[in-house]
């Protein structure tokens, strides 16, 4: 799941986000996730209330989570109560290294509810991310 202002990349800053668009980086991680027989699907808003109504949804058609949810991550009080309720094994995920930048993007409203986030490792950070949603499920 991707949030706010994702959909924008190819335009954002390079040097904290990569020169990949969206849809480059969904067809990534659709290959990446083949690697480890999982099926994707992939759902991105720029509308915080349709992303925490996607994870309303999720219970039951998804085993597992990625979210990127840009800055709401920062301090989204409904996303997290959503992600909570969908009870699914997640992993949050940042392109770009947040801890190294500006203070306000260090504080992840989230992070407590994941089984793992990982920043600062551009799209291989995916793969980090299904490699332990793979392990998660597994086990
Ligand atoms: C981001 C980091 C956030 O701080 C920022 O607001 C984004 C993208 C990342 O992928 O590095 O929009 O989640």
């Amino acid at each position: 799941m991707h949030g706010v202002n994702l959909d924008q990349l190819g335009r954002r800053d390079p040097a904290h986000y990569g020169t990949l668009t969206l849809e480059e980086l969904e067809l990534r991680i659709e290959t990446m996730a083949r690697e480890f027989s999982l099926e994707t699907r992939f759902f991105r808003t720029n509308h915080e209330g349709q992303f925490v109504e996607h994870l309303h949804r999720l219970a039951g058609l998804a085993d597992a989570i990625i979210l990127n949810p840009g800055a709401w991550t920062h301090y989204s009080y409904a996303i997290r109560d959503a992600l909570e309720l969908t009870g699914l094994p997640a992993v949050e995920v940042h392109l770009s290294d947040v801890d190294s930048r500006d203070e306000w993007r260090r504080h992840s409203v989230i992070t407590e509810l994941c089984v793992a986030r990982v920043a600062g490792r551009g799209p291989d950070g995916y793969r980090e991310a299904l490699d332990r949603l793979h392990g998660e499920l597994a086990s």
